[in-house]
């Protein structure tokens, strides 16, 4: 076929293939790169998202410093399996306080972006003391420290500080009340008024671990089991022109 033995010539002449490869290379990248640059904003509306309390946010530091995304990944992808096996696909805006984001793209154990309110806070418990205790077959280690771990906010503050110097919109007053929220948020008999105006009506206020004190479990689970139910599906329609 003609076509083919014009093909032939790139072929066989190497600095010839070498420049139009670079051609190719070049107008694929400029269709998915400058697109970009006519948007205003690539992260979707919705309505639902917030900061991470002090205690969720305190939570996921644990998260991160014990290395659970070496094996748990935080995005759903649009594919028909995963949405079927984890729920809606994740959208950019329910990562858009997340310094460093948690996607990954390695899952030794399930996706974690909704594992919000899968389980109860007692399998949780009984799950990071000891998972092969609930799954006989896991391959996930004991994380039973935690649960000896008391902790007190003492420097939330200064973490959600940091988290508003790269663009988390906490304000002053959540910054001042840093600990009395970490706190409150564990304590269901509390004032938990505070807490509730400064975040909302859906934050979980619970004694997460059962156990008497604030534990770096109770900031764990409350962060697992915010993770992926703040966004407001309902409300939500996927805009096809982005
Ligand atoms: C060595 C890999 C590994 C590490 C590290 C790890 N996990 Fe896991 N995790 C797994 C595997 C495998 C499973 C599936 C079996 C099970 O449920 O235990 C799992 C399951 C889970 C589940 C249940 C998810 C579901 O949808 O059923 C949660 C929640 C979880 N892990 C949280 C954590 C947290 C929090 C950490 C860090 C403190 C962590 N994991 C660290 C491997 C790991």
């Amino acid at each position: 076929m003609a076509i083919l033995d014009k093909h032939k010539i790139l072929e066989t002449n190497a600095t010839l293939l070498l420049i139009f490869s670079f051609l190719v290379v070049t107008v694929g990248g400029l269709v998915q790169i400058v697109p970009l640059f006519y948007l205003e904003n690539t992260i979707e509306e919705v309505d639902g998202m917030r900061p991470y309390t002090p205690l969720e946010l305190t939570g996921r530091d644990i998260y991160i410093r014990e290395g659970c995304y070496v094996c748990h990944s935080q995005m759903v992808r649009p594919m028909r399996d995963e949405v079927e096996r984890y729920g809606h696909y994740s959208l950019a805006a329910e990562s858009m306080y997340d310094h460093p984001f948690q996607w990954g793209s390695k899952r030794t154990g399930p996706d974690l972006a909704r594992v919000g309110g899968r389980y109860s806070d007692a399998w949780h418990v009984d799950h990071l003391r000891d998972p092969q205790s609930v799954v006989p077959e896991s391959v996930m280690p004991k994380y039973d420290y935690l649960e000896r771990t008391l902790i007190d906010g003492e420097y939330v503050g200064d973490l959600m500080r940091t988290h508003r110097f790269v663009g988390v919109p906490y304000t002053d007053e959540m910054i001042e009340n840093a600990v009395a929220d970490f706190e409150a948020q564990t304590d269901p008999w509390g004032d938990t008024d505070g807490l509730i105006e400064r975040y909302g009506e859906n934050v979980n206020v619970r004694n997460f671990d059962g156990a008497p004190g604030i534990s770096e479990t109770d900031a764990l689970i409350a962060y697992m089991q915010m993770l992926g139910t703040l966004v407001d599906f309902s409300t939500f329609t996927p805009d096809a022109s982005r």
